[in-house]
């Protein structure tokens, strides 16, 4: 009786099918308002020019420096991108992980980048090369404004950051300026690209179908490429370009309001950026965690869990981490793994109570993986109609811990992404080191075309 009470609570996550096709449909027509010049400004989804476009001609060889700012880590990183007897790029990275203050993250813009020069000046230490001049490519994983690849304004802070002084300036700017005032080293910034791009990028050096890149991790994000013709915000017509979708914040013109759950509404309430990427808030790792554990108090509030009384741990705000919803669903049937969790967070659990915070996580999770499932088959079927191709073959390139380290996710994803693109024979692949990588491969095209045109 207790599981059926729970099931009737927890239902209010599952989408049929025809709910999956409506938020699909709901989110082409926004990408669509997204692109062109009239509706652009309206649009929840901004669909980014990035100035990445189809069939580069050749890059430099060489160093390159990377930086990855966005994601769980902070990165800086050594590539060498060069070619091997078949022609093939042959990359090889050094990188080092640095933790970023909260304090960085939400001080002011010179606070944060004065830091992220600090980083690259101890990077260049530790490796010896504080000597030369290395172009840098930087992946910066939030909402830019492009006027060309090494320039553009930061529209908005999304995920934890919140350093002030940053929106509305360009970003690129604001790193040389922070590299200029510590004085101690010189970079040649030549690229700046979204972590969905870098991460397309680097796919696409491995297969040359891949033209879509995907982020489920803190943030949830795509990106593709497009015909020129219909990037309106870019004059031209010929080829193709990478557009960053930005498909967070999808739902901010009330799309997704028959979706969204009381629990949704309390995460959202109490984020750094209420009201906003409310369609990543269904999704992603940043927030996945949180929406557990208000199901999870719901629950004990109902009296269907922990006889009705919660631990002050669980009645704390992000106290519940979204890799514990991976661990649980990981468990392998003897709630071994459910019980330590629960017990680290102050419960004891009966073995029922583990069964019903398993069944909430699939709940929260199945929803995830089916929302952002229902994104991407918006994004193949506009590629599959723009192209007026029968059949669209695709390679979907993707990074992210949700994706990566959650049990089911791919499955349930993959599934859905299936059901509702007929006719598109896609594959996934995951990106190793991608931003790393992706980043200085642009940055080395972005040379090549320099060296070219000067
Ligand atoms: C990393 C990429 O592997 O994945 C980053 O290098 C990206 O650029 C990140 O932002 C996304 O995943 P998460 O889970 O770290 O937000
Ligand atoms: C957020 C950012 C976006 C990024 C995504 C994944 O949605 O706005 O730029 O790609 O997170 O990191």
């Amino acid at each position: 009786e207790r599981i059926l009470k729970v099931d009737q609570i927890l239902s209010e996550f599952l989408l049929n099918k025809e709910e999956l096709r409506d938020v699909m449909k709901r989110m082409q027509w926004e990408m669509d308002r997204g692109l062109r010049l009239e509706t652009h400004d309206q649009a929840s989804i901004k669909m980014l020019p990035t100035y990445v476009c189809s069939t580069p001609e050749g890059s430099e060889v060489g160093d390159f420096l990377a930086l990855d700012l966005g994601g769980t880590n902070f990165r800086v990183m050594l590539v060498k991108v060069g070619e091997d007897e078949e022609g093939c790029w042959k990359v090889e990275t050094k990188h080092h992980m640095y933790s970023i203050p909260e304090d960085a993250m939400t001080g002011t813009a010179e606070m944060l980048f004065d830091y992220i020069a600090e980083c690259i000046s101890d990077f260049l230490d530790k490796h010896h090369i504080k000597h030369k001049k290395l172009p840098l490519g930087f992946t910066f994983s939030f909402p830019v404004r492009h006027e060309d690849l090494d320039k553009g304004i930061l529209l908005n802070w999304t995920k934890g950051f919140k350093a002030s002084g940053a929106e509305g300036n360009n970003v690129v700017g604001l790193l040389r300026d922070a590299i200029k005032r510590r004085g101690d080293f010189e970079m040649d910034v030549v690229a700046m690209v979204n972590d969905t791009v870098a991460t397309m990028i680097s796919c696409y050096y491995e297969d040359r179908s891949c033209e879509v890149g995907m982020i489920v991790g803190t943030g949830c994000n795509a990106c593709y490429m497009e015909e020129m013709r219909t990037v309106e915000l870019v004059e031209g017509e010929e080829g193709r370009m990478c557009v960053n979708t930005e498909w967070g914040a999808f739902g901010a013109n009330g799309e997704l309001e028959e979706f969204r759950l009381e629990y949704d509404r309390v995460v959202d309430e109490t984020s750094l950026n209420p009201g906003e990427q409310l369609y990543e808030k269904l999704i992603s790792g940043k927030y996945m965690g949180e929406l557990v554990r208000l199901v999870l108090m719901k629950l004990v509030n109902e009296d269907l869990l922990f006889n009705g009384e919660a631990s002050d741990q669980l009645k704390t705000r992000g106290s519940f981490e979204t890799r514990f919803v991976s661990q649980i669903e990981s468990d392998t049937g003897d709630r071994k793994q459910i019980y330590n969790i629960l017990s680290t967070l102050g419960v004891l659990p009966s073995e029922l109570d583990c069964d019903v915070v398993r069944l909430a996580c699939e709940s929260v999770s199945t929803r995830a993986a089916h929302m952002c499932g229902a994104g991407l088959a918006g994004v193949i079927n506009r590629m599959r109609d723009h192209r007026r191709q029968e059949a669209l073959k695709i390679t979907v390139g993707i990074d992210g811990s949700v994706y990566k380290l959650h049990p089911r996710f791919q499955e349930r994803f993959h599934k859905v992404v299936r059901e509702l693109t007929p006719h598109c024979d896609i594959t996934f692949i995951q990106s190793e080191e991608g931003s790393g990588r992706g980043a200085a491969l642009i940055s080395a095209v972005a040379c090549k075309m320099a060296a070219v045109m000067y």
